[in-house]
């Protein structure tokens, strides 16, 4: 279940009708698929790519999206540092960048023009795009793993384009989840301040 965390609000949300009715106006779609005993713990790439098949032929019939593969990035991908320092800076694409989240965690931050920052914490089950155009960048979570399927219409199309003087140092690249929704539910329920920084 994604997390959306609007830090100039200090406001979180993690209801799902919540969810899409704030990521509607900015074209953002997103969607919860079943994720629960379809995947064994060794499954291959192949073998995401197959179980999913029916979601996938869905995403490609309703978007132009004409491929779909899957990224798995851990702790010991080589070059790990150098392939996120690609995504962690805002930048554009040309065409969606589309994720369903098979494992792991990560978030995304996006900048509207008509809008504030603000990030999307994503794992196992979610689906969301990130329009075309829409500044934005990635960052992993504490444990740095997630395994992705990404759905193209060109995969030439998906090359970062960098924003000059982009606003990610100004907002920290931190992950919601579990934890943090607890966390901040028993300050509240004790009638503290709901502190927003907590690493999951
Ligand atoms: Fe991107």
């Amino acid at each position: 279940m994604a997390t959306v965390h609007i830090p100039d609000q200090n406001r979180n949300l993690t209801d799902a009708a919540e969810i899409l009715e704030f990521l509607r106006p900015f074209g953002i779609w997103y969607e919860q698929w079943p994720v629960a005993g379809r995947l064994a713990d060794q499954a291959t790439d192949a073998d995401i790519l197959k179980e999913y098949e029916p979601e996938i032929d869905k995403v490609k019939a309703s978007g132009g999206y004409v491929t779909a593969d899957v990224i798995n990035v851990n702790p010991n991908t080589p070059n790990l540092d150098a392939m996120l320092q690609k995504f962690n800076k805002e930048h554009t694409h040309s065409e969606d960048e589309v994720r369903f989240t098979v494992e792991g965690r990560g978030v995304f931050h996006l900048h509207p023009e008509n809008g504030p920052v603000f990030s999307v914490t994503v794992e196992s089950g979610d689906m969301i795009n990130v329009p075309k155009g829409m500044k934005h960048w990635f960052n992993l979570c504490d444990d740095r793993h997630i395994r992705c399927i990404r759905f193209f219409e060109d995969p030439t199309g998906w090359t970062p384009h960098y924003i000059d003087q982009g606003v990610h140092e100004a907002y920290s690249p931190m992950c919601f989840g579990p934890s943090y929704v607890s966390a901040a539910k028993s300050a509240a329920a004790a009638g503290g301040d709901v502190k927003p920084l907590i690493k999951t």
